[in-house]
């Protein structure tokens, strides 16, 4: 399987890779060959986040801004993160047309100063890592979120590759509901749990296998268990 220019080699390269200009440059090279994902919200995000009240929300790895401004849409004040500047002038130019406001940040999500205990409702949609920066992007996600704040994940699951279509063709960056149950202890767990989605990859129609993630931080600091 060839993904246009990026051969699975260097996809698996990438994945595996620490180097954060590598992958920048990766999701850059991509993005500048135009519309990935297209301009519709996930649908697994529309069925979940349709229920979460407008307030602050951070989309992390933000990409081409599809969710951002279907977020922004609902009335939400959104801050649209990615580590790839044309990802973010992409995003910047839907969130335009759709005639709605985003604030943007181009940077490293891993590292980036999230402000603490900021945001109504965080997103993650399909920001596949390997595990330390997994970990590290998903601790970002933890900090920025408000008492009483709603965290949305929804990436590929682990099944996915061999039972699922599309997605990422490395094991290292796929999820499961153990790691997830790990990586946001101490949240209240809504969901945590295989969806299926339908997806179309090379001529070939099927089902996508993602992993549902759905948590609240307590709103009461004693209700905190981390
Ligand atoms: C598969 S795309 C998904 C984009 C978007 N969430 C969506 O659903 O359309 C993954 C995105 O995560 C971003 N990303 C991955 N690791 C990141 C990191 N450490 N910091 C910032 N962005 C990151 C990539 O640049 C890419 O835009």
């Amino acid at each position: 399987m060839r993904l246009a220019r990026f051969s699975t080699v260097r996809l698996r390269r990438y994945a595996v890779s620490v180097d954060k200009n590598e992958a920048r440059d990766y999701w850059n090279e991509r993005y500048g060959r135009g519309c990935l994902f297209g301009v519709e919200p996930n649908v697994v995000l529309v069925e979940h986040c349709s229920k979460v009240a407008p307030g602050r929300a951070l989309d992390l790895g933000c990409g081409q801004g599809r969710n951002a401004v279907w977020l922004a849409l609902q009335g939400h004040q959104v801050t649209a993160v990615d580590q790839s500047d044309v990802a973010i002038g992409q995003a910047r130019e839907l969130a335009a047309r759709a005639g709605v406001e985003i604030e943007t940040v181009t940077e490293d999500v891993a590292g980036w100063d999230v402000p603490d205990g900021e945001f109504d409702l965080v997103v993650l949609a399909y920001v596949q890592l390997p595990s330390d920066q997994r970990t590290a992007v998903h601790a970002t996600a933890r900090r920025g979120l408000a008492r009483g704040g709603t965290l949305f994940l929804v990436a590929h699951h682990r099944d996915n590759l061999e039972h699922g279509v599309g997605g990422p063709p490395t094991p290292e960056v796929l999820f499961d509901e153990e790691e997830l149950a790990a990586d946001f202890a101490g949240l209240q767990i809504l969901r945590n749990e295989k969806v299926l989605r339908p997806a179309e990859r090379d001529g070939v129609s099927g089902n996508a296998i993602d992993v549902l993630f759905v948590a609240r931080r307590p709103a009461a600091p004693e209700d905190e268990n981390d």
